[in-house]
């Protein structure tokens, strides 16, 4: 079939095929696509799968008339295109073969021949003139061979792109620009045989983005040139591992039921709870290459699975691998296990996703112990409610409108002010910094009226800001955060530098100080807002801020709770033990209010 105004696909479809590579199902067959370049010199470019030598002999012939190739361009080494380069060959005696180095090493290992009298080696940037028309090779290492190059036409500005941009499902051999829902078939192609190798498809996209594109030819799947932008950017998303797709993937396997029960009602509660999409697959009755195409699809993925042989169900094992192979990154993950008397499937799950990138897991795992109880249920709940926070939150009537923990959600960082009431160094944690003006620089740092510094700071009108950085252990907040310098030394025994103001500074685990002289003070009942100026400003380090969520994540330990009723401080881990919390409480440690404390369950 003639594609523009002097090339023509002269591929082949595969109606009988049963698995492509000996691997994936393709219900709608196959298609080795193959093209002629008809100029001053004939270019073919690749051949196709060794069950079609004579019909794709026929369809040059057909193609070509009384003309004979030229040149047989291999871009791709792997045998659905290059099986009958020797039977096309032995057909035209007189035709040269165009391929990189390393495919022509690897047709020595085929076909025990790299046609050293025949060959033209061409490798990235070079070109080939075939009169109107001059072919630019570009490489395309790993994508998804190592030798693999794809050939752009500048003539008619074609890109010749080997796999890239391929799909399962013949083509209609009359109509070969086609296509039935690209998106679904070439999703499943890419993540099944090119998605290990994200960052070699996005070198290659850099290549293209150079070049003025108005169809690509592809090995497999139909020829594209209507609206180009919208494949190349799935094949960014894709290959760049984000997410295309808001949505949940639920995989499970179930011995007997039980798991599967708990799956599908996780999956009714994540609809009720506004998750867009909600896809659900039972690994041992489904298409794996279309359970990890959705893994990779969706923002979110629930795995389900039963503990077995002290591990998980077989075809989780082999779900998770092939995810892990592929480069599975960038997603939340959640876990439901089931074992009737010691589950262990969500830490083996953990385990295999260990060195998966960027994967945020959810706090909430669900246990079944042989089949869901009440407190599983209470499980799935949680689960379903964690994993639809942001669908619950844009729900004109679910949101709560009232949950101040959005205020947690601005970007604090944890500073140590150091004051001195002139008998005594002091020093205190706090959060509540901000830069206001920079003609001057102004700085506002907001303490509690309860702590020492407040009084000592509004006394003497001077203290500086050290801001603590990433390495900061849990002991440095303990010792000047929880305790009071009214009443304690917090520098005993310590021999800290001191800047110009005569104030300390931290000698250790902060990236930077100011020292501040205040030229406002605002009451807001029970806390003070001193607005200052900077007086000195010195860098120490370049280590990270030490942030609020930072500290909560990774620094502060997890409180003593174990056996005790009542409410836990989440600043300090501080623990009321009583029923209800008095709502002008202060934790004695670090002076927070009841807002910062959660009921013990
Ligand atoms: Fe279509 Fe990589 O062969």
């Amino acid at each position: 079939m003639k594609i523009t105004n002097d090339i023509y696909h002269i591929g082949v479809n595969d109606m009988k095929i049963d698995l492509f590579e000996g691997h994936y199902i393709v219900p709608e067959g196959m298609a080795y696509n193959s093209y002629a370049i008809m100029d001053t010199k004939v270019a073919i470019m690749d051949t196709v799968d060794r069950k079609f030598t004579h019909e794709w002999l026929d369809n040059i012939s057909a193609t070509l008339g009384k003309r004979k190739p030229d040149y047989l361009v291999v871009q791709h080494m792997e045998p659905d295109h290059s099986a009958n380069i020797v039977n096309f060959l032995k057909a035209y005696p007189e035709a040269t073969v165009v391929s990189s180095a390393k495919a022509f090493a690897m047709m020595k290992n085929f076909f025990g021949n790299e046609f050293e009298d025949r060959r033209i080696v061409v490798g990235e940037g070079s070109e080939l003139s075939l009169g109107k028309h001059t072919l630019h090779f570009v490489t395309a290492p790993m994508v998804h061979w190592p030798e693999v190059i794809m050939t752009y036409d500048s003539c008619e500005k074609v890109l010749f792109s080997a796999d890239g941009f391929g799909k399962f499902g013949a083509v209609n051999l009359d109509n070969v620009f086609e296509e039935d829902d690209w998106d679904c078939e070439a999703r499943r192609y890419y993540f099944g045989i090119v998605g290990k190798y994200g960052a070699q498809v996005q070198a290659v996209l850099k290549k293209a983005a150079t070049l003025e594109i108005d169809m690509i030819c592809p090995l497999h799947g139909p020829v594209l040139k209507d609206d180009l932008g919208h494949y190349i950017k799935q094949y960014d998303t894709w290959s760049s591992y984000q997410a295309e797709t808001d949505g949940i993937l639920i995989a499970y396997t179930s011995v007997y039921g039980n798991t599967e029960k708990a799956v599908l009602k996780l999956a009714d509660k994540l609809k009720a709870n506004g998750c867009p999409k909600v896809s659900v697959v039972d690994l041992a009755r489904s298409d794996m290459a279309e359970a990890v195409e959705d893994a990779f699809r969706y923002t979110k993925t629930v795995f389900a699975t039963t503990t077995y042989n002290a591990g998980i169900f077989p075809y989780m094992r082999e779900f998770i691998e092939s995810l892990t192979e592929r480069g599975y990154q960038n997603r939340t993950v959640a876990f439901i296990e089931n074992g009737s008397w010691a589950p262990l499937a969500a830490k083996v799950m953990k385990g295999m996703l260990e060195n998966s990138k960027n994967l945020v897991y959810a706090e909430n795992t669900v246990r079944i112990v042989s089949a869901l109880n009440e407190e599983s249920e209470k499980q799935l709940d949680a689960l379903a409610e964690e994993l639809c926070r942001e669908y619950i939150a844009a729900k004109e009537d679910y949101a709560d409108k009232n949950d101040m923990k959005a205020l947690f959600k601005i970007g604090y960082g944890l500073y140590a002010v150091t004051c001195s009431d002139g008998t005594r160094d002091n020093a205190l944690i706090v959060n509540t910094v901000s830069q206001i003006t920079s003609t001057p620089n102004r700085i506002a740092v907001c303490i509690n009226k309860q702590n020492y510094s407040h009084h000592v700071i509004k006394k003497t009108g001077i203290m500086n800001l050290c801001c603590l950085s990433v390495d900061t252990p849990f002991e440095v907040f303990k010792s000047f955060g929880f305790r009071s310098g009214r009443n304690e030394n917090k520098f005993e025994n310590l021999d800290e530098p001191r800047s110009d103001n005569g104030l300390i500074f931290l000698s250790r685990y902060i990236n930077a100080f100011m020292s501040l002289k205040v030229e406002q003070y605002v009451d807001f009942d029970t806390h003070g807002m001193f607005i200052c100026t900077v007086t000195e400003a010195r860098v120490i380090s370049n280590r990270e801020t030490m942030t609020y969520s930072y500290y909560f994540a990774n620094v502060k330990p997890k409180p003593e709770t174990e056996g005790k009723k009542g409410y836990v401080c989440k600043v300090c881990g501080y623990v009321y033990e009583g029923d209800n919390l008095p709502d002008d409480f202060v934790c004695p440690l670090c002076k927070h209010g009841p807002a910062d404390f959660e009921k013990l369950t």
